[in-house]
């Protein structure tokens, strides 16, 4: 397995592209089979969670044209040859259970594989679930399959979600815009992501209200049809580049990046002495001047301070000068990058959902072992700042979630590399 080594303790100083949303480029592709017409996504970032996708849905029958490499994506699902999404692609990409609300919706029938539990969490999927049930969805689990049918196709109907889940809210918004009559999901999830599927969704053809806040309200239609969607800005490969200027200091701009789409992590930074500045082509981070302010962050859904840049943010805490406070309270089980962080001579004590960060002078650079998407880029970015050279290993996490990686750090004059094994 490849590792990459980093030697830091240098400032950054660069510019960085932000790609197309992988969150929201998994949600729009399975978009594609409510409709027989084409769908033609562009600015789809070149990743192995959007080889995952498009694998999952070409074993269903949809033809996938890949051009402009790889970031323009044509999808026909107009002639589906299968309603089975085998464990064997689900088991490596949970969002491959967002194919489920729009087979039942638009075919009738579905099989998924349940996903299984992955390193952060058991991740379990009730909520879809009983959101299709409430749909009139009849559903069976056998052999760790998800057996769905809705012969007569689904009903509108009116669900209130516990608790905020982006999947569940993306599974139920896309099955609501084939069935009969009005659908309410209420306490839906808010993020951007939600936002760009609808938007596509309506060039479909579907009736949406809401989408951004809690109430979403759906009117089915008989049919959709095809259009061309560019996929948003990725917001946390935007917040993981601009943590990266906190960390090792300088000054990074990340062209495309919005100010809307990191708010909450721009309030921490500038509360952490971090000077974030609007630009013509996107987001000027920098830090130049003494190190990063201790803080306290909890982690909550859209417009909240993002799970997903929750393990990166720590990295920068263990450089404050001070004691900070890292709450999750999203996932069970997402701190594992702190017993890495701590072989590289951070002072982090867990306990339960919250992380106290005690601030160190400095890291020191060694091999450490990635869990999941996002603790491997904390200690990518830890690796930036600490003394000494840093190996990551498992580097097919990152690969996951950030495209050209290496390249977009060197082009900040970072010495970083892949070592292929
Ligand atoms: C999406 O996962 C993202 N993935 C995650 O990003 C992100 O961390 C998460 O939303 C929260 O923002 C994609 O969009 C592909 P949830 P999702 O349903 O939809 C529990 C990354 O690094 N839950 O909002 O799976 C669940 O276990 C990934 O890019 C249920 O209990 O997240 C979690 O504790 C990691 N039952 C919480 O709710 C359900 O039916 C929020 O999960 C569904 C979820």
């Amino acid at each position: 397995m490849d590792k990459i080594a980093i030697k830091g303790g240098k400032p950054l100083s660069g510019r960085i592209e932000i790609a197309g949303a992988k969150n929201a480029c998994l949600t729009l592709m399975p978009a594609a089979l409510l409709t027989d017409e084409t769908l033609e996504l562009t600015n789809a970032p070149r990743l192995a969670d959007i080889e995952t996708m498009t694998k999952l849905l070409v074993s269903l029958g949809v033809a996938v044209e890949l051009s402009e490499q790889g970031r323009r994506l044509a999808l026909r699902a107009n002639a589906l040859e299968s309603t089975l999404a085998h464990y064997e692609i689900v088991r490596r990409m949970r969002a491959s259970i967002l194919v489920l609300g729009p087979l039942l919706a638009r075919h009738g029938h579905a099989t998924v594989s349940l996903p299984g539990g992955c390193a952060i969490g058991a991740r379990p999927v009730d909520l879809h679930l009983k959101g299709l049930e409430a749909m009139g969805a009849d559903l069976e689990l056998k052999d760790g399959y998800i057996h769905a049918k809705a012969p007569t196709g689904l009903t509108g109907a009116t669900i209130e979600f516990p608790f905020v889940s982006v999947g569940a809210t993306e599974n139920l918004l896309m099955a609501a815009t084939l069935a009969k009559g009005v659908t309410v999901l209420k306490n839906a999830a808010r993020e951007p992501e939600i936002v760009d599927l609808a938007r596509c969704l309506r060039k479909m053809g579907a009736e949406i209200d809401g989408d951004g806040e809690d109430t979403i309200e759906i009117e089915g239609v008989d049919r959709l049809k095809g259009c061309t969607h560019r996929v948003l800005a990725d917001r946390i490969e935007l917040g993981t580049y601009m943590i990266a200027p906190a960390i090792a200091g300088g000054s990074v701009e990340m062209v495309g990046g919005k100010r809307r789409l990191v708010a909450s992590l721009i309030e921490k930074l500038e509360e952490a002495n971090i000077s974030v500045e609007d630009t013509d082509d996107g987001i000027l981070v920098s830090r130049t001047n003494g190190p990063v302010g201790a803080l306290d962050v909890s982690t909550a859904p859209y417009p909240g301070f993002p799970t997903d840049l929750q393990a990166q943010m720590m990295s920068m805490l263990c450089l404050a000068d001070g004691v900070s406070r890292v709450e999750e309270t999203i996932f069970e089980n997402r701190f594992m990058h702190a017993p890495e962080l701590l072989r590289m001579g951070a002072k982090i004590d867990v306990q339960g959902g919250t992380a106290v960060v005690t601030g160190v002078e400095k890291l020191r650079g060694a091999p450490v072992m990635a869990t999941d998407l996002r603790a491997s880029v904390s200690l990518i970015l830890a690796g930036l700042a600490a003394e000494g050279e840093t190996f990551v290993n498992r580097v097919y996490h990152l690969d996951r979630g950030y495209e050209q990686l290496e390249e977009k750090l060197r082009g900040c004059g970072v010495d970083i590399e892949r070592i292929k094994e």
